[in-house]
């Protein structure tokens, strides 16, 4: 946020596959050639032009710092100057009024012109209804062709109302939650004019040094797909597309970049072909067959070659297989950065890579709009290469409705921050919480006991909504603290924050924590990471809980009361060292507006947790990669492996048993993906199969009976994995296929029934075709990716 302000700032310094309910395909095509055949090269290159929206008004101005107002009167020759006062010389309000007129030239010259002028198809960054209103009327009423802008905005979890990071809600294993919160993120933001979500980014990520790991899905490509289409389906208000409550979906990055080198944000990615088809594009197919209208390609290059100027995956894999017809967007200068890569020798070079791959509309970076004319005059671009990216993108702004429906009602009553969406995002913050520990029952607590809350993330209303908010207003957020001054005020309670915020490491407060916690009868420690430290460009190489808040909660545990460790954090953590702290762990991914009440909801009982892991949790940053699904390999560690203190002294070369393995960390992540406990336990038993082989194209029905075995009514995430033990390339040692929620009253049990079809164990194999191929398979049904739950079955010609 912080960044993209001065951004802003300095920008101005430097100024200087499914079809939208409501209209027929064929009229749409019809209006799409109509419209083609009356464009200049330069409106179609108008259309093809992304530009950052920047307006700046008193209330923003006022916010600088008076060497910014007085710097910038001077650089763009308003004071300062012969003939002309000095910054010095002038009132606040004179600085404040003479840089907001020349703010509204530069909005005149720099977008609203272009605009009118039909340079320009699409704006990010424009939230306000009314210029929202002003910058279509320039489009539609003012140009000459009177084609709709496509507003963009990261509206990424929540746009006013803030639901759970992704990650969060990818714990929640609930598509139906996923979808109504992206509904509700597109009803907010369409009501201010927003048309179009850079979401959801569908990004396999198996390393939770990256900063991004938090706006991703997990690490599983079959959960990504499934909340993926979820997520676009709620944005796109399941297929309409032109419903004035939705928004176009852009699915995002295409295509690999969470696997930077290292966690390392923009770095290279080396994904061979088998696993490029197998993990990382599988979401994103998913996500464009529920109809994804649009697009984003990837900053990283994928074995030398940038995503932005890749002909093979926005070809070949998107237009000729997948068969995708909405359109596609560069990220943020990524046409321009193909330059640093050293892929593009320039900006027309890169122009020309971009355009020749398939990539209909530019980011920020004005390449197209400078170049292609000579370009295509030397016949190095083509006239229908251009024409088809106009047609992409005129095909979604029909499709959307935007030529009938452009402008923003203002007069509507505010659907920002409505009930029903605080409740949707509460419930989605309660089904997003991990249990990960709970021993002797510290969880749930009485209602009558007193509790001590301590820790910096207890009332931290910014960070508890975590990353990529730019619209979320944190006096909104209801913190712990703030549920124990509403809702929650019965409650006896002690606040000692100890620390003013994640990174502080000032310990003078330590004790006092102590004696809190002392004085009651519990202490709730909320520990974890401000929202800052995850999201885009914010990697780490250390994921243990930040500064000193270990010591924190060492401190606050030697005084002798039951400890509950409650952690907000927008990756997974190295929590190993600090569980002997804590007599139960309530893991949430930074959980948005309502974490607060929610968390209390779930610390009180009045909730059962059923969250599961997403992703694997490592007991040592020295462990990642490792994630569930990893491929077999020659030489399996067996349960047990040596150790460092098992080793004798100066023990002679030896094998210590030619396994894969960590001498000091050894072979197992804390905890596995998919696990989570409840304050119940649930019992799987009794799995049978329809039959003991099926044929190609046959379908297996497995059941399975799970029991709540415990005292209180839960809600468990039961998971189907496969083996497919032989293949003709490496299959890996577990997938998911399948995973339900159910609801079980305490000591109830039900059958629970999953469906393979032979087109769920496909996969591409030697020769690059998705197929199942024959042979024997290994089932597992259970609560989390350790299932021991098994049976075999196989699959004939
Ligand atoms: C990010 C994208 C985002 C875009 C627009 C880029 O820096 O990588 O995910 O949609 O900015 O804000």
């Amino acid at each position: 946020m912080k960044i993209r302000k001065s951004v802003l700032l300095s920008g101005m310094f430097a100024l200087s596959g499914l079809f939208t309910a409501g209209f027929a395909q064929s009229d749409v095509d019809k209006r799409v050639e109509e419209l083609l055949s009356k464009m200049t090269l330069e409106e179609k290159l108008g259309q093809m032009n992304q530009v950052s929206f920047f307006a700046v008004d008193d209330k923003a101005i006022a916010q600088y710092s008076d060497d910014d107002m007085d710097a910038f009167l001077v650089r763009m020759g308003i004071a300062g100057g012969q003939g002309q006062k000095k910054p010095s010389e002038m009132s606040k309000q004179e600085k404040i009024d003479l840089i907001k007129a020349e703010a509204d030239k530069m909005l005149d010259s720099n977008i609203t012109g272009p605009v009118r002028n039909g340079k320009i198809g699409s704006l990010l960054n424009v939230t306000d209804a009314e210029m929202v209103n002003k910058m279509q009327k320039a489009a539609l009423e003012d140009s000459r062709l009177g084609i709709p802008l496509i507003i963009g905005r990261d509206v990424i979890h929540g746009f006013k109302t803030i639901f759970p990071i992704p990650l969060g809600q990818a714990a929640s294993f609930d598509p139906q939650l996923v979808e109504d919160g992206a509904r509700v993120a597109a009803v907010e933001a369409r009501s201010t004019g927003v048309t179009w979500t850079f979401a959801p980014m569908l990004d396999i990520s198996r390393d939770a040094r990256w900063g991004r790991i938090a706006e991703s899905l997990g690490e599983d490509p079959y959960l990504g797909g499934v909340l993926g289409a979820a997520m676009v389906r709620g944005f796109q208000g399941n297929g309409n597309l032109n419903d004035p409550g939705s928004v176009a979906a852009c699915v995002k990055h295409f295509i690999g970049y969470g696997a930077a080198e290292g966690g390392r944000d923009y770095n290279s990615t080396n994904i061979p072909p088998h696993l490029m088809r197998n993990v990382y594009l599988r979401p994103f197919h998913e996500a464009i067959k529920a109809g994804a209208a649009t697009l984003m390609t990837s900053f990283n290059d994928n074995d030398g070659i940038p995503a932005s100027g890749n002909g093979y995956i926005l070809k070949n894999i998107l237009r000729d297989e997948w068969k995708f017809d909405g359109f596609v967007v560069s990220d943020w200068n990524s046409v321009g950065e193909m330059i640093a890569h050293g892929y593009a020798k320039d900006d027309r070079q890169a122009a020309e890579l971009s355009a020749n791959a398939g990539l209909d509309m530019e980011m920020v970076t004005g390449s197209y709009m400078k170049y292609l004319p000579e370009l295509i005059k030397e016949g190095i671009v083509s006239m229908e290469t251009v024409d088809n990216a106009v047609r992409n993108i005129l095909r979604i702004k029909f499709r959307m409705g935007l030529f009938e429906n452009p402008y923003v009602d203002t007069k509507k009553a505010s659907v920002l921050y409505a009930d029903d969406h605080l409740k949707a995002a509460r419930q989605a913050a309660i089904e997003s919480a991990i249990l990960l520990k709970n021993d002797n029952n510290t969880l749930p607590l009485s209602e009558a006991k007193k509790i001590a809350v301590i820790g910096p993330m207890a009332d931290a209303p910014h960070d508890q909504m975590g990353t990529w908010v730019f619209d979320g207003d944190k006096n909104y957020t209801v913190t712990p603290v703030g549920a124990l001054k509403g809702e929650y005020k019965h409650i006896d309670y002690v606040y000692e924050p100890a620390l003013g915020y994640s990174r502080d490491k000032n310990t003078a407060n330590f004790e006092k924590a102590k004696q809190a916690a002392a004085s009651a009868d519990v202490a709730v420690v909320f520990l974890g990471e401000e929202a800052i430290l995850s999201g885009e460009a914010h990697s780490l190489s250390n994921i243990n809980l930040i500064g000193v808040q270990s010591d924190l909660l060492k401190a606050v545990k030697s005084a002798g009361k039951p400890v509950v460790l409650v952690i907000m954090s927008g990756r997974p953590l190295t929590i190993e060292r600090d569980l002997p702290y804590a007599d139960a762990v309530l893991f949430n991914f930074h959980p948005g507006t309502m974490g607060g009440p929610a968390i209390f909801d779930l610390l009180f009982g009045k909730a059962n947790p059923s969250g599961k892991l997403p992703v694997t949790f490592v007991r040592e940053v020295g462990q990642i990669p490792m994630y569930y699904n990893h491929n077999s390999t020659g030489r399996p560690a067996p349960e047990k492996v040596m150790t460092l203190d098992q080793i004798e002294l100066e023990a002679g070369q030896t094998s210590l048993g030619n396994t894969s393995f960590y001498l000091d960390s050894g072979k197992d992540p804390l905890f596995p993906f998919g696990y989570g406990l409840s304050y119940t336990t649930f019992e799987y038993s009794d799995i049978t199969l329809s039959s003991p082989s099926i044929p190609m194209n046959g379908t297996l029905t497995v059941k399975v009976t799970l029991k709540n075995t415990g005292k209180v009514d839960g809600a468990e995430v039961a998971q189907l994995y496969i083996q497919d033990i032989v293949g003709s390339v490496i299959r890996p040692v577990k997938e998911l296929k399948g995973f339900q929620r159910v609801a079980l009253k305490a000591g109830e049990a039900k059958t629970i029934e999953f469906s393979l079809t032979t087109n769920d164990l496909a996969f591409y194999g030697r020769d690059l075709v998705e197929k199942a191929e024959k042979g024997d398979f290994n089932v597992w049904v259970g609560g989390n990716s350790n299932a021991s739950l098994r049976s075999t079955f196989s699959v004939t010609e």
